[in-house]
């Protein structure tokens, strides 16, 4: 598989990584299904991708003690991402940017991943009541410390900027000039698909101008963009989709003609190729420094998913993504 650099040129992954989440969080069944998960890790490392993005609070805890089960056994093949910053509580999710908790909790994810190094740490969310300077300076005598190779920022939830009348991520690209102050940003990881395209508008080419790389969440739209999905279906209590507002029945039907416009270009390219791929391939080119984060826990998809790093969409295929309709339903 194509590698690519982040963080300046220091660190090579496979272009496409994989999302380990929806193993043990955010989607219905995801806890039943521990083995196929691990067999879902092992296709995607066999398939070249290297990078496993996965955060303590997935679970919680449950999914770095699933990525950890592999990494026992082929530490050199991957690059492993978590993210620290969210505890899940009985209601709520909350922040927590306390120094002293981020240096306890690399020490535990360390434990449950299986390994003396964590490749990326990510700050999940900025805790408010805590100065992100101090959170960041934190995991920053983290890689002193030789726990963690390199630093990066989430801004999957950012829609402040958006609120405000600004750009999506204008407050993301804030927070980044403060953290920047105090150690180098080596990545970003934030929302970016065919449907969801706002980061490109202006984070996409400030990462790119300082040689940041760029992980793209959500790149097949939760799965919609891979046209299995059928309008209707309705999704369990527990899957984010139950709330989502792109997932009702309505709106899926309504956002059809995207699906229908990846999988024409697919038929394109050939029999074998799926939606899912163009849904990847558009995302690589979108810059040599993005590396798409695709989620599943079945093997057969994380092997197809990998093998969208290889599918080159021309000029005329980008032009035609671009022309499709915009996605219908927000969360603004
Ligand atoms: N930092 C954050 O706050 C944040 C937030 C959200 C996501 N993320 C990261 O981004 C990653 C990706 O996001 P995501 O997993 O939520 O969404 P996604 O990658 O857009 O879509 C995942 C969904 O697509 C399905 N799928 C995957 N490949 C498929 C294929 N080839 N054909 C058909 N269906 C396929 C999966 O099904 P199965 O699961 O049944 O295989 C899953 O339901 C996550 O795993 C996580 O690492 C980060």
């Amino acid at each position: 598989m194509e590698r690519r650099t982040i963080g300046a040129g220091a660190l090579e992954v496979g272009a496409v990584g994989l999302g380990c989440m929806p193993m043990s969080w955010a989607y219905s069944g995801s806890r039943q299904r521990g083995d196929e998960s691990v067999r879902a890790v092992h296709g995607a490392l066999d398939a070249g991708s290297t990078l496993l993005d996965t955060a303590d609070m997935y679970g919680p805890f449950t999914n770095e003690l699933l990525v950890g089960r592999v990494l026992k056994e082929r530490r050199a093949d991957a690059f492993v991402s978590t993210k620290v910053g969210l505890l899940v509580g009985e209601q709520h999710i909350v922040a927590n940017g306390r120094p002293g908790y981020v240096k306890r909790a690399c020490d535990a994810s360390l434990r449950r991943l299986q390994t003396d190094v964590i490749d990326l740490y990510q700050l999940h969310r900025e805790d408010p009541e805590v100065p992100v300077e101090e959170t960041w300076g934190a995991m920053a005598e983290l890689v002193q410390a030789g726990k963690v190779r390199a630093l990066g920022l989430c801004a999957v939830g950012a829609r402040g900027g958006r609120r405000s009348g600004g750009g999506l991520h204008d407050a993301t690209i804030g927070l980044l000039k403060r953290v920047q102050q105090v150690f180098p940003v080596s990545a970003v990881e934030a929302e970016l698909s065919v449907w969801s395209p706002e980061a490109l508008e202006s984070l996409l080419p400030w990462c790119e101008a300082r040689g940041i790389g760029f992980l793209a969440a959500m790149p097949l739209g939760n799965g919609f963009l891979t046209g299995t999905l059928t309008p209707g279906e309705g999704f369990e209590p527990d899957d984010l989709r139950a709330r989502h507002p792109r997932f009702t029945a309505e709106m899926m039907a309504a956002n059809q003609p995207i699906v229908v416009g990846l999988r024409r270009l697919a038929a394109r390219h050939g029999a074998e190729v799926t939606p899912a791929q163009v849904a990847l391939a558009w995302i690589l080119a979108q810059g040599r420094h993005v590396i798409p984060v695709p989620g599943t826990k079945h093997e057969r998809w994380a092997t197809q998913n990998a093998a969208a790093a290889a599918l080159r969409l021309t000029p005329a295929d980008l032009a035609e993504v671009a022309g499709l309709p915009g996605a219908r339903g927000s969360w603004d």
